[in-house]
């Protein structure tokens, strides 16, 4: 346990500031109702911020974010006359990225976040947007799995892999980082206890890194993890099954691009992006983020949903709070978590995602009823 948490929150682009402001309202009454010390220091960053000062965020905030306990993003990814903005070649990377690439994925990467955990979870009374119709489509409890998502590799770092076999690739999979990030899927599932169950999903059919991959995941778990069944997909195919029967899953774990697909698709069923959250996990280190991204179309408006940000901020109490053995901060988690889920299954303040624009309440209405669930349930 300690006297106090130090968080570092990356407002961003777009409705990051929005959501993320309501989620920081929410941590800080959870500071209040569970007495525990924040100390939370916003840092300005992202594209909007490249596009004025040519870099991403002020010098230092990188050494922030390492000193943190743990990190909140609300979102990156900022538009200037429609157009996505993207670094000059060489400020600061050789090649142009996307601006706000330091928050999210060299933060990913730098930080050793190797987990990238991605719960599917359907809560009672959450609609669907289906044919442009809100409705409850799949059933509450039958679709509860996570997606485990390696975070510092692959597709992602712009590097070439050589695989056993003597083949080269444009997509770097290593065995180091495969095998901490399905051990992690192997141990949650222990932890979960519910069908035992890992599928690795990947497109081992084409790709040989990815075979590469799926040989890790295989060998790893038949020998530490003899209790567990192991499962395969093809990405393709997962994608369909994971709509037509989320039920037959529990842990998921794939590649970083793989891993970035399925969780947006797996949101589908569970209430779609707005209610989907991501944590970035490593052994030392760890950021949460509502994975919904920058929506600059939205932004301004008072109007996204800021529920994946506040179940961010669950996300990280639940993980300070293990870290750290205190239990305040995993009480505080589980009310915050019981707040959501109260208002969805009201179903009466509720940004227009899920509930239709005539109906909907603004991203801070919702923020607010949030808190006063919450200092009930307290
Ligand atoms: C995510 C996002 C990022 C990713 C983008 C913003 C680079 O889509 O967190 O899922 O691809 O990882
Ligand atoms: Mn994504």
């Amino acid at each position: 346990m300690k006297q106090s948490y130090y968080i570092v929150a990356l407002p961003g682009d777009g409705i990051g500031p929005e959501v993320l402001s309501a989620a920081l309202r929410v941590l800080n009454l959870a500071s209040e109702l569970f007495q525990i010390d924040f100390r939370v220091e916003e840092i300005e960053c992202g594209g909007h911020y490249y596009a004025e000062h040519e870099i991403e965020w002020p010098e230092g905030s990188f050494e922030k974010c390492e000193a943190a306990d743990a990190i909140l993003l609300g979102a990156v990814g900022h538009e200037v006359d429609g157009k996505t903005v993207f670094t000059k070649p060489g400020k600061p990377y050789p090649e142009p990225q996307l601006a706000g690439f330091a928050q999210v994925i060299a933060n990913r990467q730098k930080l050793d976040l190797y987990a990238n955990v991605r719960p599917v979870k359907l809560y009672p009374g959450v609609k669907h947007k289906i044919h442009g119709e809100l409705k409850q489509v799949w059933e509450p409890g039958k679709v509860d799995y996570v997606v485990i998502r390696e975070n510092t590799e692959d597709a992602y770092t712009g590097e070439t892999n050589e695989i056993p076999d003597g083949r080269v690739t444009p997509i770097r999979i290593t065995r180091r980082a495969t095998e901490r990030v399905v051990r992690y899927a192997f141990n949650l599932a222990r932890r979960r206890n519910r069908q035992l169950k890992v599928t690795c999903v990947d497109k081992s059919n084409i790709i040989g890194a990815h075979r590469f991959f799926r040989d890790v995941f295989r060998e790893v778990g038949q020998r530490e993890f003899p209790d567990l069944k192991l499962d395969y997909a093809y990405v393709d195919a997962f994608c369909q099954w994971q709509i037509r029967n989320p039920e037959w899953y529990d842990v998921a774990v794939g590649p970083n691009l793989v891993g970035d697909i399925v969780s947006d698709n797996g949101a589908t069923t569970a209430g779609g992006l707005g209610l989907a959250v991501g944590g970035n996990i490593g052994d030392e280190h760890a950021m949460f983020e509502p994975i919904h991204g920058s929506a600059p179309k939205h932004a301004g408006k008072d109007k996204a949903n800021p529920l994946a940000a506040i179940l961010s901020v669950q996300m990280m109490l639940d993980w300070l709070g293990t870290r750290h053995d205190d239990e305040r901060l995993l009480r505080a988690a589980q009310k915050v978590e019981a707040a959501v889920a109260e208002l969805l299954s009201e179903g009466k303040t509720l940004t227009y995602d899920l509930i239709g624009e005539e109906k909907a309440s603004r991203c801070s209405e919702v923020g607010r009823a949030v808190e006063e669930k919450l200092r009930m349930l307290a």
